[in-house]
């Protein structure tokens, strides 16, 4: 379904709206009138723009780095994703505990976050506008993670057919994709709605490409924003060791693979099976065409006159 946030009469021409899952609107209310708690924390994004990343620095953060208790309990029980629904069917968890705040979380994701104890750590996929109206009255701390376009898209078309069973091919997937159809999108109204609060006290803006480049200044960034006791050098490094993706990948815990079918995911090329896939700033040159990347950067531009968002 396409979403506007303005009431019909004031959408203006170019205003896309936001494309998302039929299932939001049996949830919408409930996630407008979402009761939010002063020590929330809220993680924000765009599909496949280092969310999990992100969740598994902030979780750790906020925990003492409490890297065990990381491990031990899949990451949708201890930062769920607010508005998801049972889209997913997951394999067995590890044990039965787990399996049940899985099922749970699965069944009305918004009722298990409501229930979780403080402090809570939640996900979203929402753009500004769409966030529960107490998030913004009550200034939640909220971290919105950035990605560029083009290794976003490329990540979302594997993620697709991994997960939601695309079978298309992904210069079909560019085309939905640059022309907003895809979920969450728009993209750029997205990033937009998020960068013009970048400089509210309780919004915290990163970027993908910063946290590749060099994580430890971006771990120190959120420490403080988080309020929490800065971090020594040796917290710092096993931070940033267990956030590397190697760890991640290898970590079951984040690397959502309780919820990859094997038998449907065999058909795919290895490169494609797993949600922790490449991990790479530009790796859309390996896979996107020079004609593909021009349209992408029009579109770009387009978007982003008038503006002072840039990726570097
Ligand atoms: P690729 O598909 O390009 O590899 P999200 O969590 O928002 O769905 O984003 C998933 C993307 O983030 C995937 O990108 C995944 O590999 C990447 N990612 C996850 N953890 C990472 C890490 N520790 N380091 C680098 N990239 C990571």
């Amino acid at each position: 379904v396409r979403v506007f946030p303005e009431s019909e009469d004031d959408i203006p021409k170019n205003r896309k709206g936001y494309v998302l899952p039929k299932h939001y609107c049996d949830f919408e209310r409930r996630i407008r009138e979402f009761e939010v708690r002063d020590d929330d924390i809220v993680v924000a994004s765009y599909p496949k723009t280092g969310t999990t990343w992100t969740q598994e620095m902030v979780w750790c953060i906020g925990n003492n780095l409490d890297f065990e208790k990381a491990m031990a309990t899949v990451l949708p029980v201890r930062f769920p994703f607010l508005e998801l629904t049972t889209l997913f069917e997951f394999r067995s968890a590890e044990n039965e505990a787990e399996e049940d705040s899985l099922k749970a979380f699965l069944k009305d994701s918004v009722k298990f976050t409501a229930e979780m104890e403080s402090p809570r750590y939640i996900k979203t996929h929402l753009p500004w506008e769409l966030l529960p109206d107490q998030m913004k009255s009550k200034q939640t701390k909220i971290i919105y993670v950035a990605r560029n376009p083009k290794d976003t898209c490329v990540s979302y078309y594997h993620h697709s057919r991994l997960i939601e069973g695309y079978r298309g091919n992904l210069e079909d997937f560019v085309e939905l994709f640059l022309q907003d159809t895809v979920s969450y999108s728009s993209y750029w109204e997205h990033l937009l709605s998020y960068w013009e609060h970048r400089e509210d006290p309780n919004v915290l803006f990163i970027k993908y490409e910063d946290m590749k480049k060099d994580l430890p200044p971006v771990v120190k960034k959120v420490v403080q924003f988080m309020g929490k006791k800065e971090l020594n050098e040796e917290e710092l490094s096993k931070l940033c060791s267990h956030l590397s993706f190697e760890s991640m990948k290898n970590n079951l815990s984040v690397n959502y693979e309780y919820v990859i079918d094997q038998d449907k995911a065999a058909s795919l090329p290895e490169e494609s099976r797993h949600f922790m896939r490449k991990g790479k700033v530009n790796g859309w040159k390996e896979e996107i065409s020079e004609g593909l990347a021009r349209r992408f950067d029009e579109w770009t531009e387009s978007h982003l006159s008038g503006t002072d968002f840039r990726f570097d």
